[in-house]
């Protein structure tokens, strides 16, 4: 169990080179098992999720090499359609190996992926979509058994641009007899880089990016060496902290066409901001003015996987902040810990009214899970004197050597072990 002990106050000053994209890595190394030749994943984060994920596919048969931000994957002694229980339970993305497992092994079973710290995460829109596309599906004693002896291409329509529904009948049409076309698709952009990963490897997806994605299946797909996308959530989190401290960041591996709605309101909130190719320069003096609204919606609208670390932005800015968090139920549960540093937020239901206050001081607060963690950690860098952010393995599932480059950047942050 380790923590953050945090001396807030300093400005953040330097340069961050973006870490791979948990939310792409993820579903790419799901897809490495659709092919029995070897894959190799540049820009593989140090992180929870994707050491889980790799423990997934090593339990599934296939050999995985690490090294550093690479992983180098061999399916061709890939043998269980059965997804572990327990990492279902640790990394509830691995549902997106049914997909995969299914058109390599036409039949999985994995354990229903419970709901998590925030939200119940039904899985129904993945499980309509396999069903379309022939998949027969038993769910008994807690588990999802499927087989699909042929997969066959179908027309698609998601009631919700599910990111890992889109994700997972991609995964399971690639190699299926004829044509899919999955309507009110997510437009993530870690759903094009599945795109040109499988198109790397002889797939034919096309249309990733807007509402519509078409795919002709392919007979069989090939190896392929692939570097994944930069992370703007990761990004987007130190955008927001040195807006909130003051300084000067310049980030690179990240376009702003990826985190426009993000930009759009540090603007508002008073930061310079200059942009060119995957460079985003943000300069801030501290001194924020709030704007009134915030909602989350699915990409290109603002991230719910940023709204935690905007609202601690919200605390101290001048004026009020309405926050509402439309992609999942329970996304609030960092502010009780923020009200602890002297935050004013009231929370009803999907809503968060946030009024700004002059400064936050430092308190020992919990991280209950990855997003609200985070945002405690940003909150924590800018507070008056010193903050314990306890649970933090919360906070290592999705972001490599936080501490490392927020002491870069200048912060007075250390990990003490307990
Ligand atoms: C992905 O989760 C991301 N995870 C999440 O990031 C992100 O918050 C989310 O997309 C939205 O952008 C990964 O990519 C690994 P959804 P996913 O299916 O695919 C409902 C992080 O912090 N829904 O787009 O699970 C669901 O309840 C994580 O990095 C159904 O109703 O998200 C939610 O309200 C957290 N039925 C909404 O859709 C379904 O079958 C969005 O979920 C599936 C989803």
């Amino acid at each position: 169990m380790d923590k953050f002990v945090i001396n807030g106050g300093e400005k953040l000053c330097g340069k961050l080179q973006a870490q791979g994209a948990k939310n792409a890595v993820l579903p790419l190394l799901a897809a490495s098992v659709l092919t029995d030749e070897q894959v190799k994943i540049r820009g593989v984060p140090q992180i929870r999720d994707v050491e889980n994920m790799l423990h997934i596919l090593t339990e599934v048969g296939c050999t995985v090499k690490r090294q550093k931000d690479c992983a180098v994957i061999d399916s061709s002694s890939a043998v269980s359609h059965e997804i572990p229980t327990r990492l279902t339970k640790e990394l509830r993305s691995s549902v997106f190996m049914l997909g995969s497992v299914l058109t390599r092994f036409h039949r999985a079973k994995i354990s229903y992926p419970g709901g998590c710290d925030i939200g119940l995460r039904p899985i129904d829109l993945h499980l309509s979509g396999l069903k379309r596309l022939g998949v027969k599906i038993v769910e008994k004693d807690g588990y999802i058994h499927c087989e699909a002896q042929r997969l066959q291409g179908a027309d698609i329509l998601l009631d919700f641009p599910s990111v890992g529904a889109t994700e997972n009948i991609i995964l399971a049409a690639v190699k299926a007899e004829g044509l899919t076309v999955i309507r009110n698709a997510a437009k993530e952009p870690e759903i094009v880089d599945l795109q040109h990963f499988l198109n790397a490897m002889g797939a034919n997806v096309r249309g990733a990016g807007g509402g519509t994605i078409v795919i002709e299946g392919v007979k069989r797909l090939h190896g392929v060496d692939y570097t994944a996308m930069g992370d703007r959530i990761e990004v987007g989190t130190y955008l927001v902290a040195t807006a909130i401290c003051g300084g000067e960041i310049e980030t690179s591996g990240v376009p702003a066409e990826n985190l426009a709605a993000l930009l759009h309101k540090l603007r508002e909130n008073g930061c310079k901001i200059h942009t060119k190719n995957d460079k985003i320069l943000l300069r801030s003096d501290g001194r924020l003015t709030s704007v009134d609204l915030v909602e989350t919606m699915p990409f290109p609208g603002f991230p719910t996987d940023l709204q935690a670390q905007y609202a601690a932005l919200c605390c101290t800015a001048r004026g009020s902040t309405l926050i509402m968090e439309n992609l999942f139920e329970t996304r609030y549960r960092y502010a009780a810990e923020l009200k602890r540093m002297g935050a004013d937020i009231t929370v009803r239901g999907r809503a968060a009214l946030i009024r700004g206050v002059e400064k936050l001081h430092g308190a020992c607060v919990m991280a209950s899970d990855l997003r609200g963690g985070a945002a405690l950690v940003v909150a924590a860098l800018n507070a008056e004197g010193q903050t314990t952010v306890t649970d933090i393995a919360y906070i290592d599932r999705g972001y490599a050597d936080l501490e490392g480059k927020f002491r870069r950047l200048g912060a007075k942050i250390k990990r003490v072990r307990i």
